[in-house]
């Protein structure tokens, strides 16, 4: 077996590791699939832009991929952590490779100076077995939703959109398509650093954004997934603060599926059901803007009861099983 470094720039290892990843994809998730541009984005910047490596595992030199690992290095918060990805082709299993690149990726991730892995996994899956078999704890337990657009009764997005209106007096709706506007970057960083109360796992340190950062690690990555976003914000009128702010896109080469990025409403403009207000705004705003969508993807963390809330007030249900974050003592992996 040999394991080599991917560079993201090299579209045929790229292509390889795509390959792998939808075989893997198609044994243990349910849609949507990452394309080839999406899927190669991510490997060359993660979905924030931290700093990573790629390495892939084959029998011999070109041959197929047989699996490959992402370990993403957080260099502004979290740098004792390494977060990684990591499959291995289905009819590949239970040959060693994933044991064989877990440990590689636990050295790489020691020569970074990171001490933790943390890594996702479906639960009653492959890889609950194998992060069991590694001797990882479970951190924090996520659920996929989706809501199916053509399964909404007619007229329920206008009724929730109605409730929410009269519970927000005083907020009205911006929204935007592509990058943050520039006139936004601070107040987008402001409504990031909201997210900091939302459930992460035990030691996760919140993200610190200001409007370089944005500029930088959200807007200037953006071309490189593929990718439609489509944002709406609440502001609050007195004060002009944004209050509430929610992110989807649409996949060029798969068009059909939304997918939600980051809802969030800030600490003090809560109980104005401005979450609900701005998720309905999006679905109008989806409909008109993108009208081939059919359905819309989002995971929200199993605890996030106000989240799952709107969702579920908006018809989305629960896609495949939970995913638990599985976290390891690079130590102890290295060493094994
Ligand atoms: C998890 C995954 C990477 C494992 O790859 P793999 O090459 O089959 O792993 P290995 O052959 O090195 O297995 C190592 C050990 O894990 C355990 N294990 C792995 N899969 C298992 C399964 N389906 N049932 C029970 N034990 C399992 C076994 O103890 C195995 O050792 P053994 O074969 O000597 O008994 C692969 O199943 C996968 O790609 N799954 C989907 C992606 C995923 O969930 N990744 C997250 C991992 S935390």
């Amino acid at each position: 077996m040999r394991i080599e470094r991917v560079d993201p720039a090299d579209t045929d290892a790229v292509r390889a590791c795509h390959q792998a990843y939808l075989a893997a994809q198609r044994a243990d998730e349910p849609e949507p699939w990452m394309g080839e541009r999406r899927f190669g984005g991510w490997l060359a910047v993660g979905w924030i832009g931290d700093p990573g490596e790629v390495w892939l595992a084959a029998d011999e030199p070109g041959a197929d991929v047989a699996g490959w690992y992402r370990i993403e290095l957080p260099d502004r918060e979290n740098r004792d952590r390494a977060p990684l990805e990591l499959m291995v082709r289905p009819e590949q299993r239970r040959r060693g490779y994933g044991r064989a690149l877990l440990r590689h990726a636990a050295v790489r991730a020691a020569a970074h100076g990171r001490s933790v892995l943390s890594a996702p996994a479906r639960n009653g899956g492959d890889g609950e077995a194998f992060a069991l078999a590694a001797g990882s704890k479970p951190e924090l337990v996520d659920v996929q939703r989706v809501l199916d657009l053509a399964a909404l009764p007619a007229g329920r997005v206008a009724e929730l959109r109605g409730q929410a209106e009269r519970a927000a007096a005083g907020y009205s709706l911006r929204s935007w398509a592509g990058p943050v506007p520039d006139d936004l970057l601070e107040q987008a960083a402001a409504m990031y650093n909201a997210l900091s109360d939302a459930p992460r796992g035990p030691g996760t340190e919140p993200e610190a954004w200001d409007a370089h950062r944005v500029r930088e690690r959200i807007n200037d990555i953006l071309p490189r997934f593929g990718m439609r976003a489509h944002s709406v914000a609440a502001r609050h009128d007195a004060s002009g603060e944004l209050a509430a702010l929610t992110t989807l896109a649409v996949e060029e080469a798969d068009p059909v599926w939304g997918h939600q990025f980051v809802t969030v409403v800030a600490r003090k403009h809560r109980g104005h059901r401005l979450g609900l207000l701005a998720k309905t705004a999006m679905l109008d705003l989806i409909a008109a803007a993108e009208p081939q969508v059919k359905r819309v993807v989002t995971w929200n963390a199993h605890d996030n009861t106000h989240m799952t809330a709107v969702n579920e007030a908006l018809g989305y249900v629960p896609s495949g099983q939970p995913g638990t974050w599985w976290q390891l003592d690079v130590a102890a992996v290295s060493a094994a």
